[in-house]
């Protein structure tokens, strides 16, 4: 069953049906200014940081689930009926409902009585505000005479405070109200150099900012006293929650539309310059006054709106294949590649499943982020690379993570998961071989943040790589740490206390437990790290890193290897994890993709082995499990892993961010069906027609669907915020269409599904446009390329001459 359509011409999902089964969300912004918004308008705004710069209030886990946003009525003055066009929250049997995702922006809308409403919400580029252009046309008979309200709750800014602090909160909120702008200025009083304000285009019959004078005693959002009423209290927030609501008088002839637009925005002043005049407490609007007045016009709204189009047009343009797979064409052109944008702009902080006061940016998350985002804005990538470097701790090792706001690392969680310096690694090595700047490496990077602490970056990744030499435990393998890849594998935690977090936890020291994952992830990095050192000349250190990864890769050979896959670690009592010997848990996902895309066995036969078992014995028709047979208990020497219901989360559910890796490892192998298949399994788009089993978003990717031991096998969770996102699109573009960057130029080496007949592709790489077609002419991977109708040898296409900007790539498989 579905809940609507690709309109890929128009790179839109149209939902068509209000109530789908979960909230299918999008995301406006994608510099500094940011918000959710869901299908039926919920959702909240935020700048920079969704916990300490929250603009509006959303509550998670409400009933209904998605509550909060950004919402309008309509109310008909002649009937006093009254409904919101984007369903919720009033939630009247509308007709023509559709909602339509777009690239930053949404259009929600519906007709109801003859009364169409459609509205536009987005966030213009390099502003700090969103734009919500209304537009109400009356298709009826007779002239109509409404009434428009808008709404909106602030957030008291830090929303972990707002949401628990309330005997401070209830008594501090304040606002302005001039020439019918709503300004929130809580705290603007005393340390806060920002407030938000909420402006109309159309002359106000009335205003609320007090949400209890606006929604009534006793009374929800469905049906706000004032909107029943159909006249504004014109109310002043002192304290309580304040809200911003307008309400405009629309009078429309038969067939007659109107557009009112409205504005929530963020803006900061000068410390010296707060008030105005400067010893009152009235906030000085003289910097905003003009940026207000000019969103407020129709014509500058659209010429935003169009700028944001072209913006995602050239973003987009960068990368488009055309293959025989809709699925394909459709997640790599349009949506896997700005769920990437997503994820490089919120990590994991905010989503629907994400409440924005937990979590700051991963290092691990946010290295491997970048794979799917590099190619996009690169200058961006840099500066977030830069950015995680700079809290790499003097050891190598990392803080797990760092807040946006503060770029600072984050204490609470602190460090010691083992696999963490080595993405920083992958991250770089990325970002070279998308943009041949090498320059990067000697950008001084200070550790921990530390003033004078400063070396190049280079300095950075081999402290990474030695971080694992210097923690290698009994069998030579890399000590796991509180965990690795997997957070919820924590070897060293044996907590029995309720409560306590897995993550933080450490109450053995941690000399014992290893990790093969860590080892297959070591293996890579240092092939990475091999080549750029071997690039820059620095012969004798890159034979050093090879020896290092050779040497790995024969204890893997010797103590990780189970007999038909790799295990995936040793407990603290040395005990194998992952192995036929272990009553449950006995394969693991992580180990088979890891090692195998690193080269571990792809020689003596042990990756094709590894990758039949998992096949055999973790393949689903929803995609593949994290482990089998799943924990049915709980585990204390295994730790977060065991506390999950069978088939859910890290134990066995489909954790989709490790299936790339399989695919991966599959295309190494050679086998293009195979890695085609896992694809598209997990594919949004291809599962769209289940969407009543799935119920997450068809054109995003979920953290993980419900695996084969959970009553609810195939249901999605957690969409949006996933390592997924840029895996998917690193294994379909690099790895199974083959369009790889490297460190020389672009290499093209596709390993297709046998039933293709090739593909096409446009890649734009180091300011030049790659057009690229390949065409199958046997059952193999063989590829013979021309350039521009001449021949040449390998798979790289070499750098075109200076001020080329166009070449056309001919690729054969034979
Ligand atoms: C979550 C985390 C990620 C971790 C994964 C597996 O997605 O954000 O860092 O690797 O879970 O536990
Ligand atoms: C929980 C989640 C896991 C996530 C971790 C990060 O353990 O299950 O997916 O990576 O939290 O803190």
């Amino acid at each position: 069953m579905q809940f609507g359509h690709f309109d890929d011409a128009n790179r839109e999902y149209v939902i068509t049906q209000p109530d789908t089964p979960l909230p299918w969300i999008n995301y406006l912004g994608c510099q500094a200014y940011f918000g959710l918004i869901s299908n039926t308008a919920g959702g909240y705004s935020f700048y920079r940081d969704a916990r300490l710069r929250r603009i509006s209030r959303y509550r998670y886990n409400n009933v209904p689930f998605d509550f909060g946003g950004r919402y309008l009525y309509i109310r008909d003055n002649q009937s006093s009926e009254f409904w919101s066009p984007s369903w919720q929250p009033t939630r009247n049997q509308v007709e023509k409902y559709s909602c339509r995702h777009g690239m930053g922006y949404s259009i929600i809308g519906s007709e109801y009585k003859g009364i169409e409403a459609r509205t536009r919400y987005f966030v213009p580029l390099d502003e700090n505000l969103e734009i919500w252009q209304l537009t109400v046309t009356n298709h009826r008979k007779t002239a109509a005479s409404l009434s428009i309200f808008s709404s909106i709750e602030f957030c008291l800014w830090d929303a972990q405070d707002d949401s628990t602090n309330f005997q401070r909160n209830f008594s501090i909120g304040q606002v302005e109200i001039e020439d019918g702008v709503i300004y929130h200025k809580t705290e603007y009083r005393e340390r806060r150099d920002h407030f938000a304000y909420f402006a109309c285009s159309a002359k106000l019959a009335g205003y609320d900012t007090q949400r209890d004078s606006f929604v009534g005693p006793y009374r929800s959002w469905d049906k706000p006293v004032v909107v029943e009423r159909g006249e504004s209290a014109n109310s002043v927030a002192h304290g309580w929650a304040p809200i911003g609501s307008h309400h405009v008088k629309l009078d429309l002839k038969p067939g007659e539309s109107q557009q009112i637009i409205f504005v929530l925005g963020y803006h900061e002043n000068p410390v010296a310059e707060k008030f105005d005049p400067p010893d009152s407490q009235i906030v000085n609007k003289k910097t905003v006054k003009p940026v207000i007045a000019k969103y407020l016009k129709a014509a500058n709204a659209d010429a935003a709106f169009d700028r944001l189009r072209a913006y995602w047009d050239e973003l987009l343009s960068i990368c488009q294949v055309e293959t025989p797979d809709v699925h394909t064409n459709r997640m790599v052109n349009i949506w896997n590649a700005y769920q990437c944008m997503a994820t490089f702009n919120m990590s994991r902080s905010a989503s629907f499943y994400e409440s924005g006061i937990g979590r700051g940016l991963g290092f691990r998350d946010s290295n491997q982020d970048l794979l799917g985002f590099v190619h996009m804005v690169p200058s961006r990538a840099r500066e977030r690379i830069v950015d995680l470097a700079s809290t790499q701790l003097p050891t190598g090792g990392a803080y797990h993570q760092y807040q946006p706001l503060t770029k600072r690392g984050n204490n609470d969680v602190g460090g010691n998961f083992n696999d963490d310096p080595h993405w920083l690694i992958i991250g770089v090595s990325a970002y070279i071989k998308e943009t041949g700047d090498w320059s990067i490496l000697d950008e001084p990077v200070p550790y921990d943040n530390q003033p004078g602490s400063e070396t190049p970056l280079y300095e950075h990744l081999q402290r990474s790589f030695q971080y694992t030499l210097d923690r290698l435990g009994p069998h030579g393998l890399p000590l796991i740490g509180r965990a690795d890849w997997n957070d919820c594998l924590n070897l060293n935690c044996f907590s029995d206390t309720p409560g306590q977090s897995f993550q933080t936890t450490t109450n053995k020291e941690g000399k014992v437990a290893e990790s093969i994952f860590i080892a297959g992830l070591f293996v890579l990095a240092g092939q990475e790290l091999a080549a750029i050192a071997d690039h820059r000349c620095h012969k004798d250190e890159a034979k050093r890193y090879l020896v290092e990864v050779k040497k790995m890769d024969e204890t893997i050979h010797k103590y990780g290897w189970d007999g038909e896959w790799f295990l995936r670690a040793y407990d603290d009592f040395g005990k194998k994890v992952g192995s036929n010997e272990c009553e449950e848990g006995k394969i693991f996902i992580e180990p088979q993709g890891f090692c195998v895309l690193a080269g571990v066995g792809l020689e003596d036969g042990l990756a094709k082995k590894a990758l039949d078992s998992t096949r055999k014995h973790l393949a689903t028709k929803h995609g593949i499990v994290l482990q089998q047979p799943a924990y049915s208990r709980y585990y204390l020497h295994l730790g977060e892993i065991s506390s999950y219901p069978p088939g859910y989360k890290e134990n066995a559910g489909i954790f989709c961010h490790n299936n790339p890796w399989v695919m991966i490892a599959e295309a190494k192998v050679g086998n293009g069906d195979n890695a085609h298949d896992y694809y598209s399994r997990i594919n949004p788009s291809a599962r769209e027609a289940i969407s009543d089993l799935h119920r997450c978003e068809p054109y995003v990717y979920s953290q993980m669907i419900a695996g084969k031991d959970a009553p609810t096998h195939g249901e999605a969770k957690n969409s949006w915020l996933t390592g997924t996102a840029a895996w998917n699109y690193y294994a379909i573009v690099q790895q199974i269409l083959g369009i790889q960057t490297s460190l020389d130029g672009l290499q093209i080496a596709p390993v297709i599904p046998t039933s293709w007949k090739g593909f096409k592709a446009t890649r734009k790489y180091r300011g030049v446009t790659y057009k690229i077609e390949i065409e199958r002419l046997g059952k193999g991977n063989n590829i013979a390329l021309t350039v521009d109708g001449k021949k040449v040898d390998g798979n790289t296409v070499p750098i075109p001459a200076n001020g080329t900007k166009e070449i056309t790539v001919r690729g054969t498989l034979t």
